[in-house]
């Protein structure tokens, strides 16, 4: 059984926090890449119809979201590093070091478009993201970020008393206390994550309150424009589990993915008639992962499972990019790629992965298919195609 640690995540963050004397300076991490810019904003939605069953006051249920707005997107172009004289010069310059002619002239850079005034008004498709057992919302921005750069008006979720701590507007914190989740308590934990997951998909239907979650629909201007009739959902771990789950037991979800989360509930025996990508780290795979191997005999709807080459288990998620931007020893990079990262660099694994999730979900929400989904490609060979079904695409 592959499923995160949630506590000895939580406690080398904040070593490695300490170490690099994060609070005395800023650091600056990556920005996202896509053609759109990307706003952010925090919200709490009550469900005033559930008792939290977690909460030892047994108050009403309370999640925190996030909400990712793409705004004035325009269009990426590819152009050349360096102009081709020059290119020549440095290659000479490189040459003792056995790098071939011709590289400097091969590197291209990634410029962005001044927005078309009407892509202001594009239907931006809504998609739902869950994240790890134990594991912040937040430690996913970077990732949903990027996404969201790419035309998706992504919604973050935190599932208190299950992710290590969620922070409320008002101050008050809730810390997790599935750290050590037993046998018994994964099944209650995954209906609490499927509940919060449905009432968020409720609560972006009702006017008023998706002006709360997305601000930049408020007035009369009607800058943003949400498509929420086609929202799909998406989790790493336990939230790619919650994913599943959720479409199975609610039709309005039009796809999934799950990022190298193990299967729970009854969706392991039941499949589902929508379509729905499993995403997994190094050497997991069907084969030892017997939740994946039910779940895919089961399953109708279109399915494609991929593995991605040196990879871990938290390379779904920013942890890498945050190792990355921080000051450290290179024994203690080492062992955190050695044990979370994985060795295939920060920002290539999460182009990797956006690139493949935004595929899908593009799939999901339009039909639209791309070469990505239909076989291996050179320009991600990292990334292997386990088994797939190739009839609906
Ligand atoms: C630079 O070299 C490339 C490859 O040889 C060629 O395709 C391109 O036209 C050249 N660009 C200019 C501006 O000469
Ligand atoms: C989990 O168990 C370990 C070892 O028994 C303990 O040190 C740790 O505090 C526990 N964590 C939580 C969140 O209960
Ligand atoms: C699936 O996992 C097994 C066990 O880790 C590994 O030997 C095999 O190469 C993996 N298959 C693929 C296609 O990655
Ligand atoms: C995609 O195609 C399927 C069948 O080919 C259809 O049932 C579904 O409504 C289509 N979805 C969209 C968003 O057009």
């Amino acid at each position: 059984m592959i499923v995160s640690t949630p506590c000895s995540l939580n406690s080398l963050l904040v070593g490695l926090f300490l170490l690099s004397g994060l609070g005395q300076a800023a650091i600056n991490l990556p920005s996202s890449t896509g053609p759109c810019s990307v706003t952010l904003h925090a919200s709490e939605l009550v469900d005033k119809s559930r008792t939290d069953p977690y909460d030892p006051t047994g108050g009403k249920r309370s999640i925190m979201v996030t909400s990712f707005t793409p705004v004035n997107c325009g269009s990426i172009s590819s152009a050349s590093y360096i102009p081709n004289a020059t290119a020549k010069y440095e290659d000479a310059f490189v040459q003792p070091f056995g790098i071939l002619p011709g590289t400097f002239e091969s590197l291209r850079i990634q410029t962005q478009t001044q927005p078309q005034h009407s892509s202001v008004y594009r239907d931006y498709p809504v998609v739902l993201f869950s994240p790890a057992l134990g594991t912040s919302r937040l430690i996913y921005t970077l990732l949903l970020q990027e996404i969201a750069s790419h035309g998706f008006a992504v919604v973050s979720v935190d599932h208190p008393y299950d992710a290590g701590i969620v922070e409320f507007p008002d101050g008050r914190t809730v810390v997790g206390l599935l750290g050590n989740i037993t046998d018994a308590e994964w099944l209650p934990a995954l209906d609490v994550r499927v509940k919060d997951v449905i009432f968020l998909l409720d609560q972006i239907h009702d006017k008023s309150v998706v002006r709360d979650i997305f601000p930049l629909s408020r007035g009369a201007s009607h800058t943003l424009s949400l498509d929420l009739d086609h929202v799909p959902i998406f989790g790493h771990s336990l939230g790619g589990a919650t994913a599943a789950q959720a479409m199975l037991l609610d039709s309005r979800f039009v796809g999934g993915i799950n990022l190298d989360g193990e299967l729970w509930g009854s969706v392991v025996d039941k499949g589902l008639s929508k379509p729905f990508l499993i995403f997994g780290h190094t050497g997991h795979n069907q084969t030892n992962e017997a939740s994946w191997a039910s779940f895919w005999s089961h399953q109708r709807g279109w399915k494609l499972e991929l593995s991605l080459a040196q990879s871990l288990h938290y390379t779904f998620s920013d942890f890498p990019v945050l190792v990355d931007g921080i000051s450290l020893s290179d024994e203690a990079r080492q062992l955190i790629q050695a044990t979370y990262a994985g060795t295939i660099g920060a920002l290539r694994g999460k182009q990797v992965v956006t690139s493949y999730i935004t595929a899908a979900l593009q799939y999901f929400v339009s039909n639209h298919t791309s070469e990505l989904l239909s076989g291996p490609s050179t320009s991600y060979p990292e990334v292997t195609f386990v088994t797939n079904q190739l009839h609906d695409i």
